[in-house]
């Protein structure tokens, strides 16, 4: 079967994540979380004082962005891939509220974006790659065979994501993860470069009512379709 280029790009915390990594699982197919990417530019940001009191020194990161190194590598343990920085395992760091409540103000910089992008086209320049974030299908791969939009109500991405940072160990208040999702909501709409939006050709998959089994199905109908 033809291997093919498969695009999700979504809101945050609507599962893409989770779909994403099922459905490589099942056809054997890599798979990217972009997301993972911003979140690692943000940690380098943070711990090398580019972040101060809420403010990003904009020059100094685009100075230093040869320095940052990102990576994927499978984990024995987890059975999944860790993103490393610098050689660094930072996969549990980077999910941590202080990275997320961070990383929109890293995610709007062009300079940082068109790094992000170079190295996801390099990544998925084989095909068989399932890669998800915000702008897969409009920007990093327009002419993916198949595109998906996903899209939850907020209160089950919310509920998704408390659980998730819950199991953890990382605790949080229910109303401070829905206030950072929807000030990420509304900063990935709104932002000047590559914001996020449907591509005309992606699918629309709403999973608030469906559960992983009904979402994987979904999807490999779609990959039969398109292959
Ligand atoms: O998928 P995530 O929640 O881990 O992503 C973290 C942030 O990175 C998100 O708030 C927006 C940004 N992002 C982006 O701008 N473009 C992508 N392709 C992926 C993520």
């Amino acid at each position: 079967m033809n291997k093919i280029t498969i695009a999700i790009d979504g809101y945050s915390s609507c599962g893409k994540s989770t779909l994403a990594k099922t459905l490589a699982m099942s056809i054997d197919y890599s798979y990217v979380d972009t997301g993972a990417m911003y979140r690692c530019v943000t940690l380098y940001a943070l711990e090398n004082g580019i972040i101060k009191n809420d403010q990003v020194d904009k020059e100094s990161l685009v100075g230093q962005l040869d320095d940052i190194s990102i990576s994927f590598q499978h984990s024995e343990q987890s059975k999944e891939s860790d993103a490393y920085l610098n050689g660094v395992n930072v996969e549990e760091t980077i999910r941590g509220m202080d990275i997320s409540n961070h990383v929109s103000q890293i995610s709007i910089i062009k300079e940082v974006r068109e790094k992000m992008v170079a190295m996801q086209q390099k990544m998925g320049k084989e095909k068989g790659v399932i890669m998800e974030g915000r702008d897969i299908g409009t920007v990093v791969f327009p002419d993916a065979e198949l595109k998906v939009f996903m899209t939850a109500s907020i209160e089950v991405r919310v509920k998704r994501r408390y659980d998730e940072m819950q199991a953890k160990g990382l605790h949080v208040s229910v109303d401070d993860v829905k206030e950072n999702v929807l000030s990420r909501d509304y900063e990935d709409t709104h932002r000047k470069h590559s914001p996020l939006v449907q591509a005309d050709d992606a699918v629309v998959l709403d999973n608030s009512d469906l559960s992983e089994e009904d979402q994987l199905n979904f999807m490999l109908k779609l990959v039969e379709q398109r292959t």
